[in-house]
């Protein structure tokens, strides 16, 4: 149960009170994980769960948006799901279709724009077009970013940008961590502040492995279709509890603040 929570201030917070904290991150990244067991749990097939999945980002994109997350990053396939059995494949790949078709025009009337961190290869030509399509109608919108992480791997990331790098003649000595950075998918985001993973695993599967360098973890046991509001909110506390030192002791950061 949402037990109330303290924030740095020692303000008390209810559910029902708005999101009250004095840093709520601007990129927050989602492991979305838990759809199987959970459509297990409630006796219904790993689809259904993914189904459930799915309305449920719908919620957790607007609260969001409420909560004034900048960016928004989604674990949705990664490059080692396509290990899974061909149904459920396909079953993703339609419910990604769905979503397309469905809430592209809502996304776009709520200021959200759609990017997509991956590759297009080995995707079914139409779904390719569908992701095209709504990144390029969306993308002169400010609100929310919503980066869908399709079809992507940390590690085949940093191949591409390796190669890339490789492919544009760039000197040895030119190569440095921001030109990296540039070359990766997520160009010119800054890092995640917060990766949440929901379903209790404690590991990152390969999500955002450069990026995540530096970034917040919170793990938490509730399954994706189940991860409302409420519990967005405990993460985003428990963020702005969080002491980032960066390698720095306390004492410095005490100090640059004073
Ligand atoms: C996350 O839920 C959805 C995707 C990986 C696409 P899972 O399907 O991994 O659910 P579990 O982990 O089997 O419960
Ligand atoms: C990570 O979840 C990928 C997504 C949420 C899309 P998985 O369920 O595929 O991760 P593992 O295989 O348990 O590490
Ligand atoms: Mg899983």
């Amino acid at each position: 149960m949402f037990s109330r929570l303290r924030d740095k201030n020692l303000r008390v917070q209810t559910p029902e009170e708005p999101l009250v904290t004095e840093r709520v991150p601007r990129h927050v990244a989602i492991i979305m994980d838990g759809n199987g067991r959970w459509a297990k749990a409630h006796g219904m097939p790993r689809n259904e769960g993914h189904r459930q999945g799915k309305e449920n980002l719908r919620r957790i994109v607007e609260a969001c948006v409420e909560f004034g997350v900048q960016i928004l990053t989604i674990y949705a396939f990664s490059t080692e799901n396509w290990n899974r059995p061909p149904a459920e494949i396909g079953a993703l790949m339609t419910i990604l279709e769905l979503v397309l078709d469905q809430e592209v025009e809502k996304l776009h009337k709520n200021g959200v724009q759609v990017r997509h961190i991956g590759t297009l290869e080995g995707v079914a030509p139409r779904l390719q077009e569908k992701i095209r399509l709504a990144c390029d109608y969306t993308r002169n919108n400010t609100r929310l970013i919503l980066n869908v992480a399709f079809n992507y791997g940390g590690r085949d990331e940093i191949v591409r940008a390796v190669r890339h790098i490789i492919e544009d003649g760039v000197p040895a000595q030119e190569v440095m961590e921001a030109l990296i950075n540039r070359y990766l998918f997520t160009g010119d985001l800054p890092d995640p502040d917060l990766i949440i993973r929901t379903s209790g695993e404690l590991r990152v599967s390969n999500f955002l492995i450069w990026q995540g360098a530096y970034s917040e973890y919170y793990v938490t046991p509730t399954y994706w279709p189940d991860f409302d509001k409420d519990e967005l909110r405990k993460a985003l506390i428990a963020y702005s509890m969080r002491k980032r030192r960066f390698g720095r002791t306390d004492e410095q950061i005490e100090s640059s603040e004073s």
